[in-house]
């Protein structure tokens, strides 16, 4: 990627300095018994980058979802720039928020290029009848439209790969092409869910560079990282889920030295430590299960020849079948 770009210096649907971009109030999700997010109250202004963070399965994915109308909340109310957002994906990207996923979500069978005009669809005005008639309108619209799209690949450092097909980049550059994607619908909030997740330290430092470029063209960033080096670097303030609700919210000195933020990662301890019987219990448990260890180790040695062949078969059809999702992720994210 490249900090130094001819992208515009700031975005078309930047905000007003200070203007409150996001305003979730009471967001509430449940799925019949179980309530994933609880009463999450969150607000994001203009120029800034908050982030989001939580052990697995705290409900993080389910409040970008409500956020982005793919999940109507059970309770609460969520605004952007002050207007209710409708409860429709389509509409909430026109309104201008803007997210990427946490399992990748790109059109692995159109190029580079194409997946980020796919992203403008919002933005451009051409109807029906003129991309049928193709009339000087629709020509001017679709070359403003294929400049802007070169403009942003550049922006994220994959405009040399704008006629490759999405599914053959390695795993970081298709991050970065959700990214440039999202950027297509000219946003005025993006929200990144797990933007580093399978990259090497490098890309993410790299990606790290790519938000704060992100942040100085005008568009406010809400991002959900579990790589705390990345967040705690990036972010003006930083908000806890726990099981669903918000623990604590604050500038990353804040939350770095809170003892319940370490305790919701590392687990609490168990009440009262384990007396002298339980200890001599678990290394007897752990002693036979050493000993079937070293029995199974000898049988699976004597059966390698015949199932190695088999993996290597299974490693080739799976190669085949390969997807842009390749991340592991969760289902709720489709
Ligand atoms: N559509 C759904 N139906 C039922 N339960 C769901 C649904 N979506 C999410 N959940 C549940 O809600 C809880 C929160 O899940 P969510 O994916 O939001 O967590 P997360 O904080 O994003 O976790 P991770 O860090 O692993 O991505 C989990 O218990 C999950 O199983
Ligand atoms: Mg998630």
């Amino acid at each position: 990627m490249t900090t130094e770009t001819t992208t515009k210096d700031t975005a078309p649907g930047a905000s007003v300095p200070g203007e409150r971009v996001l305003d979730a109030r009471g967001v509430t999700m449940r799925f019949g018994g179980l309530t994933a997010v609880r009463g999450v109250d969150l607000t994001v202004n203009s120029g800034e980058i908050v982030g989001l963070i939580g052990p697995n399965g705290a409900g993080k994915t389910t409040f970008f979802n409500c956020l982005t109308g793919l999940y109507v909340p059970t309770e609460g109310e969520v605004r952007y720039k002050g207007n209710v957002l409708p409860p429709k994906s389509f509409k909430v990207t026109a309104a201008g928020i803007a997210r990427t996923f946490q399992n990748i979500r790109l059109f692995a069978n159109m190029t580079v290029l194409e997946n980020v005009l796919v992203g403008r669809h919002t933005r451009t005005k051409e109807g029906f009848w003129s991309a049928v008639l193709r009339g000087p309108g629709f020509h001017r619209a679709e070359a403003a439209s294929r400049a802007r799209a070169m403009e942003l690949l550049e922006f994220v450092g994959l405009d040399s790969k704008a006629e490759h097909l999405a599914r053959n980049l390695p795993y970081g550059e298709q991050r970065k092409l959700e990214i440039a994607r999202a950027l297509a619908s000219e946003p005025g909030l993006l929200l990144l869910d797990e933007p580093t997740a399978g990259m090497n330290p490098q890309e993410t430092r790299a990606t790290e560079e790519l938000v704060f470029a992100i942040r100085d063209m005008g568009i406010a960033v809400l991002v959900i990282e579990h790589d705390m080096r990345f967040i705690f670097n990036l972010c003006d303030r930083v908000a806890v889920l726990v099981q669903g609700e918000k623990l604590i919210e604050g500038d990353s000195a804040t939350v770095q030295g809170d003892e319940r933020v370490v305790a919701a990662y590392l687990g609490e301890p168990f009440e009262g430590a384990p007396g002298a019987a339980e200890a001599a219990e678990v290394a007897e448990a752990e002693a036979t299960a050493a000993e079937a260890d070293a029995t199974a180790s000898k049988a699976d040695a004597t059966a390698a020849g015949a199932t190695t062949a088999d993996a290597e078969a299974a490693t080739a059809d799976a190669d085949a079948d390969t997807t842009t999702d390749a991340a592991p992720g969760k289902e709720n994210d489709r």
